[in-house]
């Protein structure tokens, strides 16, 4: 899939791009039949609420589940990235956040580059997130919150949070966001399962908790241009990959047919 002109341009203002219903409910099907059985594991890739069972975040599938496997692999969600980088991309990062009905919990303000440059010394911004809602997304499940625009700060100063949630992140500090949101502004895209979100690793990004009686997954490939590759390994390898081999996109209907990808974690031991 390639992206026109005024997709570029747009992109370059506001930092983000949306596309309702990109993908569709016969594709979605094996990856939402898939996230239970992958919550259910007691593995260390499954991250939990602070407050309750629920998985917050799922960590590295494509390594482990079929459907997942060739997700990471969808030119839908791939060529995008390495048009925008011009370069090939490899597999940063890839989770499946819940978000589940009243048990999902905030995410705080905070950029993604602000935590890979801080834990993991990515050099530059060059690394880019790709989200697709496995659920239909709503004003009340707890939508991502986007401030436009905020992507050209470069790396704003963060805290590292260690204790508001399950999931340690450098988070930004309240003035900051009013500031950015006076200028920018926030929105939030809703649409239905299978729409998708690609968005500048330096978009100031949150969401609220879920009290709603709906699950709000959705999947996050966090791509990497290979030049561009982590430093330091010091966070497990299952949160911060260390494979940079470029992705080999499948054909566009890899969600509707079986290809054989390599699944190199399938057998690991539960944590
Ligand atoms: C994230 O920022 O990585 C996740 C935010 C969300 O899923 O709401
Ligand atoms: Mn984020």
């Amino acid at each position: 899939m390639r992206l026109s002109d005024e997709q570029l341009a747009r992109f370059d203002e506001e930092g983000y791009l949306f596309f309702p219903s990109l993908f569709s409910p016969e594709e979605l099907r094996p990856l939402v039949e898939e996230v239970p059985r992958l919550y259910a594991q007691r593995r260390v890739e499954n991250v939990r609420e602070k407050a309750s069972e629920a998985v917050r975040t799922n960590f590295a599938a494509h390594l482990y589940s079929h459907p997942f496997a060739r997700l990471a692999r969808h030119p839908r969600m791939v060529e995008p990235v390495v048009q925008l980088f011009g370069e090939p991309v490899y597999m940063h990062q890839f989770k499946i956040n819940g978000k589940m009905a009243f048990d999902g919990e905030v995410w705080q303000w905070h950029q993604d580059y602000g935590t890979w440059k801080a834990d993991d010394h990515m050099p530059e911004a060059r690394a880019m997130n790709v989200a697709i809602f496995l659920d239909d997304v709503n004003e009340f499940n707890g939508p991502l919150m986007l401030i436009p625009g905020s992507h050209v700060q470069g790396a704003l100063d963060a805290a590292h949070d260690m204790s508001t949630t399950s999931y340690p992140l450098w988070t930004i500090d309240h003035d900051t966001i009013a500031k950015l949101v006076a200028r920018g502004g926030i929105v939030a895209p809703k649409g239905p399962a299978g729409s998708m979100i690609l968005f500048h690793s330096c978009l100031v990004h949150a969401s609220t908790s879920n009290l709603s009686p709906w699950n709000r997954v959705s999947v996050y490939l966090s791509l990497c241009a290979v030049s561009n590759h982590i430093r330091r390994f010091h966070r497990p390898e299952h949160i911060a990959h260390r494979d940079f081999t470029p992705i080999a996109c499948l054909p566009d209907d890899c969600l509707l047919r079986e290809y054989d990808v390599p699944l190199p974690w399938k057998d690991r031991a539960p944590a």
